[in-house]
C-alpha cells in the first residue's frame, strides 16, 4: 500500500516508516518538523537504503493537505491509508497552552480525514494513547472501560477517537485503528534513529537516559508513596519496534476486518516500576543513575499497565522486548548521539 504517515519524522513514526518499507509498503512523510529534525529522515534513508519522498506541510491548513493527495494522484502514487502521528504530544504543556493543543492536534485530524474523504481513501490508523483511560481504579486496562481525560492533551485524544467511531457510524465503508499506546520507549537496534526530546525531557525513560550520559546531574523521582510494589509509579513500558509492527499489522488488518472502527491497546502487559527501570538501565549502560525521590507529580496516576490480549489475538501481534532490550537499545541510541539529531 501507499501510506501517508503524517508525523513520520518523529519518534514513533520514524521507527513505523522503516517497518513499513521492510514490509514492502511504499511511504510519503508529512511533517511540520515542529519537533523532528530533517536529519531523522536523513538516517532513516540510509537504514532503507532508499529515498523517502518528504512533504514539509502544516496539516492544519486544509487546502495544502488536499494538495498532498492530488499530487500524490497527480504523481502517479494515490495515497491508499493514512497512519495519522502528527500532534502535540507533553501533557504539561497543554495544560498550559490548552488552545494550542485542540487547535493542532483536532484541525490536523479534520483536514486528514476531509482530504481522505474528498479521494475515498478509508483506511485510517490513528495515534491514541493510554491517556485515554483516565483514573480508573482497575489498573489493567482493557479496550471496553470508560473514556476520559486528565489533561487538554488527553481530551484531544478522547475527541479524537469520538469523531472517528462517529465517522464509521455514519459511513461503514471506513477501516479506522485506534491504538491505544502505553509507554513507547526503546530505539532501532542501528542507534541511529531514537527519541530526542527538545529542552528537558517530559518522560522517564529520555530523562534517565540523559542522566546515565552526563547531560543531567540526577533524576527525580516523583513521588515514592503510592501503594505500588516500590512506592513509585508504576507503566507499562514498550519497545518503540514493538509499537511500530502493531501499526504494520493494524494496517494490514483493517481492510479484512468487518467491523468500521477497531481498538487496539498497544501495550506489553508488564508493569514495571520507576526504580525498577532506573535498576535496568543502570544494568544497561553500565553507568550509575543517581536520582533523588521528590513529591509526585500533580496529574500522575499511580498504576496502570495495558491488557494487550485483543491486540494479542486479532493483529497477531505482542510486545516481545524486555525491559533489558529497551535500555539497552535506548542506551546505544544515546550514547551515539548524545545531544540527539545534528541540526
Ligand atoms: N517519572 C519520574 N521522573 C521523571 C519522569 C517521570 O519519576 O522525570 C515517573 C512518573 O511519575 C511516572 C513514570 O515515571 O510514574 C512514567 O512517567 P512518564 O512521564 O514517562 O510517562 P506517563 O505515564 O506519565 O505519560 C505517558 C505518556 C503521555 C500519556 C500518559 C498517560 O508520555 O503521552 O502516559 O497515558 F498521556
Amino acid at each position: 500500500m501507499r501510506v501517508l504517515v503524517t508525523g513520520g519524522a518523529g519518534y514513533i513514526g520514524s521507527h513505523t516508516v522503516l517497518q513499513l518499507l521492510v514490509a514492502n509498503h511504499s511511504v510519503l512523510i508529512a511533517d511540520d518538523f515542529s519537533n523532528a529534525k530533517p536529519s531523522a529522515v536523513t538516517r532513516l534513508e540510509e537504514l532503507a537504503g532508499q529515498s523517502i519522498p518528504v512533504c514539509r506541510v502544516d496539516l492544519t491548513d486544509e487546502a495544502a493537505t488536499l494538495a498532498l493527495f492530488d499530487d500524490a494522484i497527480a504523481g502517479g502514487q494515490p495515497i491508499e491509508a493514512v497512519i495519522h502521528f502528527a500532534g502535540f504530544k507533553a501533557v504539561g504543556e497543554s495544560v498550559a497552552k490548552p488552545l494550542a493543543y485542540y487547535r493542532n492536534n483536532l484541525d490536523t485530524t479534520f483536514s486528514v480525514l476531509r482530504a481522505m474523504d474528498v479521494h475515498g481513501v478509508r483506511q485510517f490508523v490513528f495515534s491514541s494513547s493510554a491517556t485515554v483511560y483516565g483514573e480508573n481504579p482497575v489498573r489493567e486496562r482493557t479496550e471496553d472501560m470508560p473514556t476520559y481525560a486528565t489533561s487538554p492533551y488527553g481530551w484531544t485524544k478522547v475527541m479524537v477517537e469520538q469523531v472517528l467511531r462517529d465517522l464509521a457510524v455514519a459511513d461503514d465503508s471506513w477501516r479506522i485503528a485506534l491504538l491505544r499506546y502505553f509507554n513507547p520507549v526503546g530505539a532501532h537496534a542501528s542507534g541511529r534513529i531514537g527519541e530526542d526530546p527538545s529542552g528537558l525531557p517530559n518522560n522517564l525513560m529520555p530523562f534517565v537516559a540523559q542522566v546515565a550520559v552526563g547531560r543531567r546531574e540526577k533524576l527525580a523521582v516523583f513521588g515514592d508513596d503510592y501503594d505500588t510494589v516500590d512506592g513509585t509509579g508504576v507503566r507499562d513500558y514498550i519497545h518503540v519496534e514493538d509499537l511500530a509492527a502493531g501499526h504494520v499489522a493494524a494496517l494490514e488488518r483493517i481492510g479484512l476486518r468487518d467491523d468500521a472502527l477497531s481498538v487496539w491497546n498497544l501495550g506489553s502487559g508488564h508493569p514495571e516500576s520507576v526504580l525498577e527501570v532506573v535498576a535496568a538501565f543502570a544494568r544497561a549502560s553500565g553507568r550509575e543513575i543517581p536520582y533523588e525521590v521528590v513529591p509526585r507529580r500533580p496529574g500522575d496516576v499511580d498504576a496502570y499497565w495495558a491488557n494487550p490480549s485483543k491486540a494479542n489475538r486479532e493483529l497477531g501481534w505482542s510486545a516481545t522486548r524486555t525491559i533489558d532490550e529497551m535500555c539497552a537499545d535506548t542506551w546505544r541510541w544515546q550514547s551515539q548521539n548524545p545531544n540527539g539529531y545534528p541540526d
